[in-house]
């Protein structure tokens, strides 16, 4: 059974009208982009010369945790250099045959932005880098004896890729993109101006305290304190006069099964049971998914970076392990004979 986890990063690609309130709360300048302020900095300058100079940017690779901005900061990169962009993922570039496909229909200036782009077959990301290095496709037209190789131009593109693991990527994949940036953590002050915004977009009125008490639980995400804020306005709809304050935002939040750091049912058993079954000592990953029944790439991806952004958990030569910290937050000690 899967249980629907609001502090979950990922979009729910089935819920529409989850997908209609990004498409209304995402940022379209830099003037709408809450926080990232050195990627915005450097992207701003890349930007405005390749626009001096009457060229396509250079190809941008952003990494880091999901529900931080990449998809948003790609339309926004789009946006502010006037180009068409076209959206595709990783897994849905099966063969060479489709990314050829996408790249001749192409045109000058366009952006193809590549989502999961780690996830890319390793005979699509040749030929990927070798178009995105000189905008030349090499094709083989026919089979057997009679096959040769063609070689087409195409136009001056750019790809953002994005992803969750830049260290997934071939080497000489990264090395294409002249701009490769880490998005961080938002600040908690960040997180609450991202709020007040989408409650100004969405017509909700929030009082300060209350945002500041859902930005201390949004995970430092902006996909979650969005999540977290229209989570709260449908029960401040139903059960109070639609205003969000503390008082509403307390009771949501108790039912939602959230506290105070952010973490959710899912988080609490995580660290409970690495405390119950090895207190402090470091464990693998493998270990760690085979406690909670989740895939690896799940807690490295989904769970595990706010965690060890946070404290709870930390990385050691040897493993993973929970912290003092965490250990306090769940009000436990772990057995004596794991000390
Ligand atoms: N810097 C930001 N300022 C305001 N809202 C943001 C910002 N970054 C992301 N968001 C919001 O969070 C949502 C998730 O961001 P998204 O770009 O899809 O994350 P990612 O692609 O990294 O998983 C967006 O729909 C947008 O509404
Ligand atoms: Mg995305």
């Amino acid at each position: 059974m899967t249980i629907e986890r609001i502090v979950d990063t990922s979009t729910h690609a089935d819920d529409n009208d989850e997908q209609q309130i990004e498409r209304t709360l995402r940022p379209q300048r830099f003037s709408e982009y809450i926080g990232q302020e050195h990627l915005k900095k450097n992207l701003e300058l890349a930007i405005g010369a390749a626009k001096k100079r009457g060229e396509p940017v250079d190809h941008v690779l952003l990494y880091g945790p999901p529900g931080l901005g990449k998809t948003t900061m790609a339309t926004v990169i789009a946006n502010e250099m006037g180009a068409n962009i076209r959206v595709t993922a990783g897994p849905a570039i099966e063969r060479a045959g489709d990314l050829a496909s996408i790249l001749t229909n192409l045109a000058d200036g366009d952006i193809l932005f590549i989502d999961e782009i780690h996830r890319l077959s390793r005979s699509v990301e040749e030929v990927l880098y070798a178009a995105m290095e000189d905008y030349k496709l090499d094709i083989v037209i026919g089979k057997g004896p009679a096959a040769r190789s063609v070689r087409l131009d195409l136009p001056k593109f750019t790809v953002i890729g994005a992803t969750t693991r830049a260290g997934a990527l071939a080497a000489p994949l990264r090395d294409r993109f002249g701009l490769s940036h880490r998005l961080d953590f938002y600040t908690p002050q960040e997180i609450g101006q991202i709020i007040e915004r989408a409650a100004k977009l969405l017509g909700s009125k929030i009082d300060t305290k209350a945002v500041a008490m859902l930005s201390g639980r949004a995970r430092l995400t902006p996909r979650i304190a969005n999540r977290l804020l229209r989570r709260v306005r449908d029960y401040a709809d139903m059960n109070g006069d639609g205003v969000i304050d503390t008082a509403i935002a307390t009771k949501a939040l108790r039912l939602l099964e959230i506290d105070d750091l952010g973490l959710d049912h899912a988080d609490r058993r995580l660290l409970n049971s690495i405390v119950d079954h090895y207190g402090y000592r470091p464990i693998g990953l493998t270990t760690i998914a085979a406690l909670t029944g989740d895939e690896t790439s799940t807690i490295e991806d989904f769970i595990e970076p706010y965690l060890l952004q946070i404290g709870l958990i930390e990385r050691t030569p040897r493993g993973r392990r929970v912290t003092v910290k965490a250990a306090k937050h769940l009000g436990k000690q772990p057995q004596q004979e794991l000390l």
